[in-house]
C-alpha cells in the first residue's frame, strides 16, 4: 500500500511516498531555513506563504522521483496537528483538495506520532510496544507506544521544549539560526564542567521535564558577561555551549532513568529534531546499554521534520480505519 505523506507544520514543506509504512519510494523536503534565518526564528505568516508556494512543486517532485502519478497512490496522509496553525492549514487544505479531486482516502496524522514513526522507516524490525522519547523544537515527551495507534503520555515538558532551549542558547551565543546543530558542534570543543547549570526537576512528576530555567540561566549568564565587558568568543563560547548541553542532556536523561528505575523494560526509541544531537544520542546509548534495553534512533535525515514519517504513521492510521472528512480542521495544540 502506497501512501503519499504531506507535512507543513513548521518551516519545512515536505512530501514523501512510503510503501506499507516502511519502504521509502521518494522523499522531498523544501526547507525555509534561509528565509527565517533573516529574522532569527520562524515567522509564522511567512512560513504559511512559503508552504503555499512550495506545496504543488514538492508533491509533484515526490511523485516524479518515485516514478508514479496519483493513480499509483492508495491514500494521502497529512499532518493536522500540532504546529503553527497557518502552516498546518496550508498542507491540510492542499491535501483535502488533492483527495477530493482524485477520490483517494485522506488520513489525518498527529505530528508527534509521525516523529515516532520515523523509526519504522529506519528500523524495519521495530514494532510496538516501546517507549517513545520525542525531543524536538516544540515538544519533549516520553510516550508509551502500546500499539501503532495506541499511545499513553508518561511525561511531558511543563514549559519549553528542549529544541527551544537549544535555539535560544544558540541565539544568545550569536550562532546562526536554527542553532541546535551549531550548538552540537561547538559543545564538542568546550569544557562541559566550566558553568554548572542547574538541572531542573519537576516536583512529584519525575518523568516530566522543564527547560525554561536552563534557557533563562544561559541567557542571563551571557547577558551579565556582556554587561561586564567580557567578549563571548572562542573557548568561552564553546565552554558555555558544552555546559548548557550537559545540563540539557541531563534533564532528558533524568526523566528516562527515572522511568527505567521504576521497572520499565521496553526498548527506548528516540525521535524529533533534537534526536540529531550527538551528545544526547551518546548519553542515551550509554544509559540503555547499562540497563540492557534496546535503543533505536533514526538517521539524521529522519530526525527533523519530513514527510516519510507522516506517510509511515499514515499507513498504520489507515489500517486502523482513521479517515479525515472534508471538514477536517487543523489544530495548533498537542492534545488535538
Ligand atoms: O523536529 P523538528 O524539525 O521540528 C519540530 O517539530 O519542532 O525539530 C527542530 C529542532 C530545532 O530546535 C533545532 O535547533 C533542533 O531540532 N536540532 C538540534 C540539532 N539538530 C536540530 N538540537 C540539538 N542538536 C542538534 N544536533
Ligand atoms: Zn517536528
Amino acid at each position: 500500500m502506497r501512501i503519499l505523506g504531506i507535512e507543513s507544520s513548521c518551516d519545512e514543506t515536505a512530501a514523501a511516498i512510503v510503501e506499507d509504512g516502511r519502504r521509502t519510494l521518494s522523499s522531498v523536503v523544501a526547507s525555509q531555513v534561509d528565509i527565517h534565518a533573516l529574522y532569527g526564528g520562524v515567522v509564522p505568516e511567512i512560513a504559511s506563504r512559503a508552504h503555499t508556494e512550495a506545496l504543488c512543486t514538492v508533491v509533484k517532485e515526490a511523485l516524479d522521483k518515485a516514478g508514479l502519478t496519483m493513480d499509483g497512490i492508495d491514500a494521502i496522509a497529512v499532518t493536522y496537528a500540532p504546529g503553527l496553525i497557518g502552516a498546518l492549514l496550508t498542507g491540510l487544505s492542499f491535501a483535502k483538495g488533492l483527495a477530493y479531486s482524485t477520490g483517494k482516502p485522506l488520513v489525518p496524522v498527529h505530528h508527534i506520532r509521525g516523529h515516532i514513526a520515523a523509526n519504522y522507516v529506519a528500523h524495519p524490525q521495530l514494532e510496538p510496544p516501546f517507549i517513545g522519547l520525542v525531543v524536538s523544537g516544540g515538544h519533549t515527551s516520553l510516550i508509551k507506544v502500546k500499539g501503532y495507534t495506541e499511545f499513553e503520555t508518561l511525561g511531558i515538558t511543563r514549559d519549553d521544549a528542549a529544541g527551544e532551549a537549544f535555539d535560544k542558547a544558540a541565539r544568545v551565543l550569536g550562532l546562526p539560526y536554527p542553532g541546535g546543530a551549531h550548538m552540537d558542534r561547538l559543545a564538542t570543543e568546550g569544557d562541559k564542567n566550566r558553568f554548572p547549570f542547574t538541572v531542573s526537576k519537576v516536583h512529584d512528576a519525575e518523568y516530566d521535564f522543564s527547560f525554561s530555567g536552563l534557557k533563562t540561566a544561559v541567557i542571563n549568564l551571557v547577558h551579565n558577561m556582556t554587561v561586564r565587558g567580557e567578549l563571548i568568543d572562542g573557548q568561552l563560547k564553546a565552554d558555555i555551549a558544552a555546559s548548557f548541553t550537559k545540563a540539557a542532556v541531563k534533564t532528558v536523561a533524568n526523566g528516562v532513568t527515572a522511568l527505567y528505575e521504576s521497572g520499565m523494560r521496553l526498548p527506548l526509541v528516540l525521535s524529533g529534531g533534537v534526536a540529531a544531537n550527538s551528545h544526547l544520542r551518546a548519553a542515551l546509548k550509554g544509559i540503555t546499554e547499562k540497563l540492557g534495553v534496546g535503543f533505536f534512533v533514526p538517521p539524521l535525515s529522519l530526525c527533523g521534520d519530513n514527510a516519510q514519517m507522516i506517510a509511515a504513521q499514515g499507513y498504520y492510521e489507515f489500517e486502523a480505519g482513521k479517515r479525515a472528512g472534508l471538514a477536517q480542521n487543523a489544530y495548533a495544540c498537542m492534545e488535538a
